[in-house]
C-alpha cells in the first residue's frame, strides 16, 4: 500500500508563523506522529505534499532521517486538499493499488485502527472508504451523507445546510481510494464551493454518480479523529495523549494522585507500585523504577533513569541524570548529566552547576553518600562512597572526593570525620 500526508496547508486557525505540522506534543512535531505510525504500518515510502513552510518541514524530514524513502511533492498554491492530492499524481504512475491519505494535523490514529479500516476496505471490496468518527460536537468538520444507510457524500461545514449540520457522523480526514478511481474522480472536481477550493472530500460525489463502491466505517473511538486546526484543538490532543499514557499505567500498576494534573509524554517506564504526585511533568524516554515516589511538582527531562524505591520530591528536576536504588532528592534541586549510585541521600536545595556556559558536564556520585542541602557541584566532579559534604559546600571544578571524605565550606575542603 502506498500513502500520502496532507501537509502543505497555511494552518491559518493556529495563527502561527510555524507550520502547523511542526507545532509540538510533548517536544515531537505533529508529523512526527503521523510518519511513525506510517512505518509501524509498513508504509515507508510516504508521500508528503508540502508548500506553506515547507522548507521548515523538508528540514525537519530530513533531520528525522525520512529521505530518501520518504518523498516530498511540492504544492505551491494551497489550493484544496483534493489539488493537494493532484500535486502528488506522478509519483503513482503505473500504480494500481490502494492508496492511503492521511492529513498531517491528525496524530492520535492508532495503528490498529488503521488496519481495521484497511482490512474493513477491501473485505468490503470498496473502491473509496472514508474513516468517520461520531463527534458530540461536529462543528468544523465534514459530514458524512447517506441516502437509506449508503454513503453517497460529504459535505463540508461552510457549505452544509441547517440540517446537514446536525449530522454528528464526520469525516476524519482519512481514506483509503484504489489509485485509479481516485485519479479520476480528481479530475472532475471543481472549486465551486464556498472556500473555492477543490475538495478531496466532492470525489465521493464524483464515484457515486459513477456507480463506484463507496463505504464509510466509523471509529470505535472517536477522539481517534481529533485533528488539529486551532491552539484549542492543539491543547485537546495534547491531553488525550497524555491521558493515554497514564490509563496504560494505572493498567500496568501505578498510582497517579491526580491523574489531571500530570504529564506523561508517550515512550515512559515506570515500575509497578510507583505513585506520581500531581503537578509532575515528565518527558518521552524517561525510566522510572517500582516503588518510587514522584512529586509533587518533579520535572523529570529527557534521558533520565530512576531507580527502585527512589524518592524524587517537590520542585526536584532532573535531566539526563541517572539514579540508583533509593536514592532520596526529596526537596528542591537540580540534577543534570549526574549519575547517583545507590541509597545516596541528596539534601535539600543541591545544584549540580553542570553548564559552563560552553559545555555541560559530569557530576559523578558514588552510594550511600550523605549531600548536604545547598551543595553546589561545580561539574565536572566526582564523590566517592559513603562521602558527605557539609551544608552550603561549593565543591569546585575537578574536585574528586575519596571514598569516606567528608568536605565541607566554599570551596570545599577536607575535614577529620570524628569517629
Ligand atoms: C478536512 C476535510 C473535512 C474533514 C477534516 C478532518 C476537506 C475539504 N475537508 O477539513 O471533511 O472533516 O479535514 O480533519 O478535505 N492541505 C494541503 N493543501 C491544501 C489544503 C490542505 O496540503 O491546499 C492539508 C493541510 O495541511 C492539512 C490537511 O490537508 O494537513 C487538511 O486540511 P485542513 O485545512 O485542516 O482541512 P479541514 O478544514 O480540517
Ligand atoms: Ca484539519
Amino acid at each position: 500500500m502506498q500513502a500520502i500526508v496532507l501537509a502543505a496547508g497555511i494552518g491559518e486557525r493556529m495563527h502561527s508563523s510555524r507550520p502547523k505540522v511542526l507545532h509540538e506534543i510533548f517536544g515531537r512535531p505533529i508529523l512526527d506522529y503521523v510518519l511513525e505510525v506510517l512505518a509501524d504500518l509498513g508504509i515507508r515510502r510516504a508521500k508528503v505534499v508540502i508548500g506553506h513552510g515547507g522548507e521548515q518541514v523538508r528540514s525537519f524530514l530530513k533531520k528525522r532521517g525520512a529521505f530518501p524513502r520518504t518523498e516530498v511533492v511540492y504544492q505551491r498554491h494551497q489550493k484544496g486538499t483534493g489539488h493537494a492530492v493532484i500535486c502528488a499524481k506522478k509519483s503513482f504512475r503505473g500504480y494500481q493499488g490502494d492508496i492511503l491519505i492521511w492529513p498531517g494535523d491528525m496524530p492520535l490514529l492508532k495503528r490498529e485502527t488503521l488496519e481495521a479500516f484497511l482490512g474493513a476496505h477491501r473485505n468490503a471490496k470498496a473502491d473509496a472508504s472514508v474513516l468517520s468518527s461520531l463527534q458530540a460536537d461536529p462543528a468544523g468538520y465534514g459530514r458524512i451523507l447517506r441516502a437509506g444507510g449508503r454513503f453517497y457524500a460529504i459535505r463540508e461545514e461552510l457549505d452544509a445546510s441547517e440540517i446537514e449540520r446536525r449530522i454528528q457522523e464526520v469525516n476524519s480526514g482519512i481514506y483509503l481510494f484504489k489509485s485509479k478511481q481516485l485519479f479520476e474522480a480528481l479530475r472532475r472536481i471543481k472549486p465551486s464551493n464556498r472556500k473555492n477550493e477543490f475538495y478531496l472530500t466532492d470525489t465521493i460525489e464524483v464515484l457515486y454518480r459513477s456507480k463506484a463502491r463507496l463505504e464509510a466505517f466509523p471509529l470505535a473511538l472517536p477522539d481517534e479523529g481529533h485533528g488539529i486546526n486551532s491552539r484549542q484543538d492543539l491543547g485537546e490532543v495534547i491531553g488525550i495523549m497524555k491521558n493515554r499514557e497514564i490509563q496504560k499505567h494505572q493498567a500496568a500498576g501505578v498510582t497517579f494522585v491526580a491523574p489531571d494534573q500530570t504529564f506523561v509524554a508517550p515512550g515512559v517506564s515506570i515500575g509497578k507500585d510507583t505513585v506520581i504526585y500531581p503537578w509532575s511533568y515528565i518527558e518521552s524516554g524517561v525510566k522510572i523504577g517500582k516503588d518510587c515516589e514522584i512529586g509533587p511538582f518533579a520535572k523529570i527531562r529527557k534521558g533520565t533513569s530512576i531507580g527502585d524505591g527512589a524518592v524524587v520530591g517537590s520542585f526536584v528536576e532532573l535531566n539526563r541524570s541517572r539514579l540508583g536504588k533509593k536514592v532520596l532528592a526529596k526537596h528542591l534541586t537540580y540534577l543534570g548529566d549526574a549519575q547517583i549510585g545507590d541509597d545516596t541521600n541528596i539534601g535539600a536545595g543541591t545544584i549540580t552547576a553542570n553548564y559552563d556556559g560552553k559545555r555541560k558536564h559530569k557530576t559523578k556520585i558514588g552510594k550511600k553518600v550523605l549531600i548536604g542541602s545547598d551543595t553546589v557541584f561545580v561539574a565536572p566532579v566526582t564523590v566517592g562512597d559513603r562521602a558527605r559534604t557539609g551544608a552550603g559546600s561549593v565543591i569546585t571544578r575537578g574536585s574528586k572526593i575519596k571514598k569516606g571524605e567528608l568536605v565541607a565550606g566554599v570551596p570545599a575542603r577536607s575535614l577529620k570525620r570524628k569517629g
